[in-house]
């Protein structure tokens, strides 16, 4: 099934100069990109971004991370997309992801993780007109 889904490369993805790496992990496996752009992401946005987190006392930190300068939004696609790429992305806490991910291999820590993936179809619909619109 072709899908659709929401990458973000935070923003030490851009100061530290993986962007160019992290999008060719993506197409190697023949995920493409669809859209593509760079923003500093506002406290709104990302409030809406993460509204299931704001209770969450790692909040705050997760909130000023976001805002250290601009991200890369990217819509990627291809056969069971939001899967395939959580898998390249790697699970959230540098940490445990396996070596070979993105996260395993270029992630610090929970908070600077680098990448934030679509988890699911609606949530990946909901963060694509989230950010491109409809
Ligand atoms: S995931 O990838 O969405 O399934 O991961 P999840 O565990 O649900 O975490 C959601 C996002 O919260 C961030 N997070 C944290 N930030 C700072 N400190 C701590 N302890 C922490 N735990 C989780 C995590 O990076 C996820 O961000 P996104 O952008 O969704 O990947």
């Amino acid at each position: 099934m072709i899908e659709q889904t929401l990458v973000i490369i935070k923003p030490d993805g851009l100061t530290r100069s993986l962007a160019g790496r992290i999008i060719q992990r993506f197409e190697d496996k023949q995920l493409q990109i669809s859209q593509i752009k760079k923003e500093e992401l506002s406290q709104a946005q990302l409030r809406e971004h993460y509204h299931h987190l704001i209770e969450q006392p790692f909040f705050p930190k997760l909130m000023s991370y976001m805002m250290e300068g601009p991200v890369l939004l990217m819509v990627i696609e291809g056969e069971n997309a939001i899967t395939r790429t959580r898998k390249i992305v790697g699970v959230t806490d540098p940490m445990e992801a396996e070596m070979g991910s993105l996260r395993g291999d270029f992630g610090v820590d929970k908070t600077r993780n680098l990448i934030h993936a679509s988890d699911s179809v609606d949530t990946a619909h909901e963060e694509i007109v989230r950010f491109f619109g409809e």
